[in-house]
């Protein structure tokens, strides 16, 4: 990956309007190629997303039919059918919602006895569909990416991990208790999120606005993961007025 490039920012009024624009993305990605390889997130931020493009499908405007989808992560030991898994979210939220083919939807297995092993065969998948065209990002507060947690690095592939406090008490809103939440994860890398041929992160709210000024404006570092966008060419940056709100007249 090169030098230092400048993250393009797109500053809407709130999360409705950004989860439109990042819609908006996707379905211009996909018609303009409807085999588009995409990468795909969770997380409270793209559900509205994710419901604007099944309005979009439902109405026959749009349509998923030979679309690939690869997710980031998933939880270790949550089986696809336990409600808080990632394949759960993605079934409920999307893929069963839409005319999506399920053999060319793809989770990382966090249930495999070989996670190292699911881990490689997850990025051998995504090479031999011919990489990510358009990868989705959410952002957490403490400023992972996927689930790269602070220390993650540049050459991280997909792996399992250790999921933070920070993060743990982020999700535990998803569970009954926060003792429920998985402590590890298997998720993609840094180097697998650079190699998508486009990047669009969406973050909304006043808990995402420190993390996003680090992200776009401090040294690239380990201790904040988003910070390694700034080395990819083509990388937008959806955010509405809060979490855009430390960036200054510059932004
Ligand atoms: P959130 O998570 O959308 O639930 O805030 C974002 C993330 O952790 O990537």
């Amino acid at each position: 990956m090169g030098g230092i490039n400048v993250i393009e920012l797109e500053i809407v009024a709130d999360h409705e309007s950004a989860s439109a624009r990042v819609a908006g993305c996707i379905v211009e990605q996909v018609r303009r190629e409807p085999a588009s390889v995409l990468g795909l997130a969770t997380g409270g931020t793209p559900e509205r997303t994710y419901e604007l493009l099944v309005e979009k499908v439902r109405a026959g405007h749009l349509s998923f039919s030979q679309a690939t989808t690869f997710n980031l992560d998933e939880y270790v030991g949550l089986q696809p059918a336990h409600p808080q898994s990632y394949h759960a979210y993605m079934r409920s939220r999307l893929f069963g919602e839409a005319d999506f083919d399920s053999k060319r939807t793809h989770l990382p297995d966090g249930t495999a006895d070989d996670l190292a092993k699911a881990g490689e065969q997850y990025e051998a998948l995504i090479a031999d569909a011919g990489g990510i065209d358009l990868q989705l990002l959410g952002l957490g507060a403490n400023g992972h990416i996927g689930f790269n947690e602070p220390g993650a690095t540049e050459d991280s592939r997909t792996r399992v991990v250790d999921l933070t406090e920070e993060t743990i008490a982020a999700n535990a809103r998803f569970f009954e208790a926060r003792d429920d939440v998985p402590r590890r994860a298997l998720t993609m890398g840094i180097a697998t999120i650079l190699e998508a041929r486009e990047i669009v992160l969406i973050a909304t709210g006043e808990s995402k606005a420190e993390a996003v000024e680090r992200a776009v404006r401090g040294p690239v570092a380990s201790q904040m993961p988003a910070s390694f966008l700034q080395q990819h060419p083509n990388v937008t940056f959806v955010l509405d007025e809060a979490a855009a709100s430390l960036l200054g007249s510059r932004a």
